[in-house]
C-alpha cells in the first residue's frame, strides 16, 4: 500500500472497510468489444500483445481510461504459463488450441516447473511499467486455478462433456493428481512472481471445476487453492478466487483461504451472502443484461448494488467475462448506475 495515500474503494472493499462509491471493473474489460483494442490487436497477434509489456500495458490501460473502472487487469491470459512449462497454444476464431495435449504419464513428467521470473520475465516487466503509469488506480494480477489449467491440458481447448479429463479422473486419478500438484506449485510461484513485481490484488480464475461433483470438488480442487492462497499470506494483497458455475460449491469457495469470492450471475447475491459471511463478494451482472434495454440495464445493475450494500464489501461485476459484441453504450449505462448508487444502509 502505498502511504499516505487513501485506500482506494476496490481495495477497501476485498478488505471489508466502507468505501467512498461501489466500486466497479468488468472481467475481460481490456478485450474485442473496445474498438481501441481491435485497433491494436489487427496488426499483432494475441501472444505478442501479451508478451510485449508497452503494448499489453496500452490494451490494460484502454479500458481504464475510457471508463474510469476502479481497477486494471494485467492484459494476459490464464493459459501464458503453460508455454514455457512445455505446452505451447495458439488462439483459433473457435478459442485456445494446445499444440500438443497431455495424454500420459510421460507427458505429466515432462512438464516443468519454471521460474517465473525467468521464464515469465515478460509479465513482470509488464506489472512494472502498469504500476508507474496507472497512478492510484489498483492492479490486478491473475492466474487460473489448477484444475481448469489442466482441463486445457488434458483437453487441448474447450470442451462440452470433457471426457478426456475425467477418463483421467476416474481411471488414473493418481495422475490426474500429479498434474494438479505441478500447476499448483507453478501458479502459487507466478502468483508470488506478481505480487513481488506489485500487482495490488490477485484472481483465481477457476472456470471449469463447476464440471466436478461437489465431493470430488472437495478432494481435488481445494486443497490446491489453499496452498496457492497460503503460499501468499502475509504478503497483504487480497485473494479473490472467480469460479464459474460456483453455486453448489459455495461452502467449499468460502473455506478455499481466499479472502474475497468472485460470484458468476447464477447466484442470487442477496441470499448468497448468508453462506459468504464475512467474505468480501464480487459480481453478479449477468454479461448478457449488456445486451437489454437502457432501463433494464439499470433495473438489474441496481439490484445488485442494493444487494451488495449488505455484503461487508462489494465490488460490482460481470458474472462472467463479457462478451466481444457488447455494445460500448451499455457499459456506459452500467458505469453510470453504479456511480450514481447510494447505498440506503450504512455499513
Ligand atoms: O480480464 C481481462 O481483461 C484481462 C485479461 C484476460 C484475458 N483472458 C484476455 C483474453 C483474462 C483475465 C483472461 C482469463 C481467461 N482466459 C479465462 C478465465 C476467465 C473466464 O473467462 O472464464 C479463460 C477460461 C481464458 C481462456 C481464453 N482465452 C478463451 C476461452 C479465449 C477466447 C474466447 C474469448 O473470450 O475471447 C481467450 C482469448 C482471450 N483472452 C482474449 C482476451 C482479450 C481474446 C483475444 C483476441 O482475440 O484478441
Amino acid at each position: 500500500m502505498r502511504a499516505g495515500t487513501v485506500t482506494p474503494p476496490f481495495l477497501a472493499a476485498l478488505r471489508g472497510q466502507p468505501t467512498s462509491r461501489r466500486p466497479i471493473w468488468i472481467m475481460r474489460q481490456a478485450g474485442r468489444y473496445l474498438p481501441e483494442y481491435r485497433a491494436v490487436r489487427e496488426k499483432r497477434t494475441f501472444s505478442e500483445l501479451c508478451q510485449t509489456p508497452e503494448l499489453a500495458s496500452e490494451v490494460t490501460l484502454q479500458p481504464i481510461r475510457r471508463f474510469g473502472f476502479d481497477a486494471a487487469i494485467l492484459f494476459s491470459d490464464i493459459l501464458v504459463p503453460l508455454e514455457p512449462m512445455g505446452a505451447p497454444f495458439e488462439l483459433t476464431d473457435g478459442g485456445p488450441r494446445l499444440l500438443h495435449t497431455v495424454r500420459s504419464e510421460d507427458d505429466v513428467d515432462a512438464l516443468r516447473i519454471v521460474d517465473s521470473r525467468e521464464h515469465l520475465a515478460f509479465v513482470g516487466d509488464t506489472i512494472r511499467t502498469l504500476r508507474e503509469e496507472l497512478g492510484t488506480t489498483p492492479l490486478i494480477g491473475f492466474a487460473g486455478a489448477p484444475f481448469t489449467l489442466a482441463a486445457y491440458l488434458l483437453e487441448g481447448g474447450g470442451s462440452k462433456d470433457f471426457v478426456r479429463l475425467k477418463s483421467m479422473l476416474y481411471g488414473r486419478p493418481d495422475l490426474l493428481r500429479r498434474l494438479l500438484a505441478k500447476l499448483t506449485d507453478q501458479i502459487a510461484d507466478f502468483l508470488r512472481m506478481q505480487v513481488s513485481a506489485g500487482v495490488d490484488a490477485v484472481q483465481l480464475f477457476d472456470t471449469w471445476a463447476g464440471i466436478l461433483t461437489p465431493a470430488d470438488y472437495e478432494i481435488l480442487v481445494l486443497p490446491g487453492l489453499r496452498r496457492i492462497f497460503e503460499s501468499l499470506e502475509g504478503t497483504g494483497v487480497p485473494r479473490v478466487l472467480f469460479m464459474k458455475g460456483g453455486a453448489p460449491y459455495l461452502r467449499q469457495m468460502v473455506g478455499s483461504g481466499a479472502d474475497a469470492l468472485g460470484l458468476d450471475w447464477t447466484f442470487d447475491l442477496a441470499s448468497a451472502l448468508a453462506e459468504t459471511g464475512s467474505l468480501p463478494v464480487q459480481g453478479n451482472l449477468d454479461p448478457t443484461v449488456l445486451y437489454g434495454s437502457r432501463d433494464e440495464i439499470r433495473r438489474r445493475t441496481r439490484e445488485i448494488c442494493r444487494a451488495g450494500d449488505l455484503a461487508p464489501g462489494h465490488v460490482f461485476n460481470l458474472g462472467h467475462g463479457i462478451l466481444p459484441t457488447t455494445p460500448i453504450e451499455a457499459v456506459e449505462t452500467l458505469v453510470e448506475t453504479v456511480r450514481g448508487h447510494r447505498p440506503e444502509v450504512e455499513a
